[in-house]
């Protein structure tokens, strides 16, 4: 396997994930993670320190156990693990208050085992401040570009190999290639794992986790925790116990469908709580987005807690297994990365928590949970279905949460999914709904005035949720919509749609 050891950038799991994809495992490792322990950790080939956003000069800039440096292992530094690596050294950094970004030319100037069978001119993304402006001991120049002399630099002798510019990045045109070469030519591994794989391994960490306890599972019906229920219940049988938590911020018809897919797909054991109640008495009042998140997260722990015991008569259940995935880490903030929005499998949790937590899928992208739902085989509906946030309609619903509100989302939101099925077009987009907001303004219908609520048709396209963009629906699909919208759901008199990609916007509205 590779170990890519993070340094905070915000696509540094992409870079394992592009190795995965050449069929070697890769995982993200914290930087502090040491030498010894990567020995330990079995069959390691090599070693990528990924980008990130500090400069090498900060007080509290992330380095690495120096022992790495002489492990004998291949090292593949990016941007900010180019510059860690040179400053640590004994080679210097320029250092920058203003960023260079964007698509950028480079030459490569003499031959490397890194660009092998690659063009000598090649466009790259570069996105850095800070660049070495002299190289450690031992270090030739490999590529230059005209603003940035060492946009790639190797020892070979020492098996250290380092790029100014990001190759995980899609806009690095032989990126792929360059990672590639890396992998196979410098590491030589081998490519040999599959989704088959990642399941025994897991199947295998989980049980000897576990032993012999009892895992409660908190089942939404969404693609991440059905592939969690499967993986556990191929793992560990009947010692797993699905709760389905009804907080009534659920698409229309949703907890019927749920309960009725799991019932006859699998044979597990799968409680189903109605909790709206204390949900909607919590979100009373408030309207601030991640105070909102927080609640819905503590409460869904809460109900866990307090319905299991009323469950197991008393029994303590250690094991908390949820769907989190590798962009609901990244996105709530970890050690080095910035906090976009907290996800409620993960900020949201709180701090008096009983469980201790078994998140199998947290290194995975939405697409390789797919594919893993698919080698389980779980049946098409469930892995295909769009992805739904935990918070479920409670981050759709700007501001304050009412059951009014509640039932304008859910009915303008059944439209689009029927008016989409239709067309079909559902496959097409990665994610459909409609969210309201909490604009009035004036129309009329039938020669009166009204004072009402807008709702907005968010669709977009997306490989991995990380990036997305505002999904082209046909115009006489979006027509449709529209006029089911105000004519079938009452207090709504507009229909926007939202055209913002991510970045800058998020898929979501809070
Ligand atoms: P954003 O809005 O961050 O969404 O661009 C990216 C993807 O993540 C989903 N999402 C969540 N999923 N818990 C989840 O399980 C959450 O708190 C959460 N917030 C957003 C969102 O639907 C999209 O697919």
């Amino acid at each position: 396997k590779i170990i890519v050891l993070d340094f905070g950038s915000q696509y540094n799991q992409l870079i394992a994930r592009r190795i995965r994809e050449f069929g070697v495992y890769s995982e993200l490792h914290s930087n502090e993670m040491s030498a010894d322990e990567i020995l330990a950790s079995g069959d390691v080939k090599g070693i990528v320190f990924s980008g990130g956003p500090n400069s090498v000069y900060e007080d509290d800039a992330p380095k690495c156990d120096p022992r790495i440096f002489t492990c004998g292992l291949p090292i593949l530094g990016i941007c900010y693990g180019m510059q860690m690596i040179h400053y640590e050294l004994g080679g210097k950094v320029q250092s920058s208050t203003e960023r260079q970004y964007g698509r950028t030319e480079i030459e490569i100037t003499q031959d490397s085992l890194l660009f092998d069978g690659l063009p000598k001119k090649q466009t790259v993304w570069m996105s850095h401040g800070d660049k070495v402006s002299e190289l450690a001991p031992g270090f030739v120049k490999v590529a230059s570009s005209e603003t940035c002399p060492f946009a790639a630099a190797e020892n070979k002798e020492k098996n250290m190999y380092t790029l100014q510019f990001h190759p995980e990045v899609r806009h690095s045109e032989y990126g792929n290639d360059i990672l590639r070469n890396f992998v196979f030519k410098i590491c030589k591994a081998q490519n040999n794992w599959t989704m088959k794989d990642f399941i025994t391994t897991k199947t295998k960490e989980i049980q000897e986790k576990v032993g012999k306890d009892k895992v409660l599972l908190g089942l939404s019906g969404g693609v991440d925790s059905s592939v969690v229920a499967a993986l556990l219940h191929q793992a560990i049988g009947d010692q797993l116990i699905c709760m389905f938590i009804d907080h009534g911020l659920l698409r229309k018809g949703e907890g019927e469908s749920v309960m009725e897919t799991f019932g006859k797909n699998m044979n597990v054991n799968l409680v189903k709580i109605d909790a709206k109640d204390r949900f909607m008495k919590k979100l009373k009042g408030v309207s601030d987005p991640e105070k909102k998140r927080k609640i819905i997260g503590n409460e869904f722990v809460y109900t866990f807690d307090e319905e299991v015991k009323k469950l197991t008569a008393g029994e303590e259940i250690k094991w908390l297994a949820q769907g989190t995935l590798y962009t609901d880490v990244i996105e709530s903030g970890t050690k080095t990365a910035q906090t976009i929005k907290s996800h409620h499998n993960v900020g949201g949790l709180p701090k008096d928590m009983q469980f201790q937590l078994i998140e199998p899928l947290n290194t995975l992208f939405k697409d390789e949970v797919r594919a893993l739902g698919e080698e389980l085989g779980l049946p098409e509906e469930m892995v295909w279905r769009q992805p739904f946030p935990g918070p479920g309609l409670g981050i759709r619903i700007l501001g304050e949460i009412t059951d009014e509100k509640l039932k304008m989302v859910q009915d303008s939101d059944y439209i689009l999914r029927e008016e989409i099925a239709k067309a079909g077009l559902q496959r097409d987009i990665w994610q459909y709904f409609t969210a309201l907001t909490n604009m009035r303004s004036v129309g009329v219908m039938g020669d009166q005035r009204t004072y009402d609520y807008a709702i907005a048709i968010r669709a977009v396209t997306s490989i991995d949720g990380m990036t997305a963009d505002w999904a082209r629906i046909p115009f006489e699909v979006l027509d449709k919509v529209s006029n089911r919208i105000v004519n079938e759901v009452p207090h709504v008199n507009r229909v926007l749609y939202d055209i913002t990609s991510k970045p800058p916007g998020t898929i979501e509205f809070e």
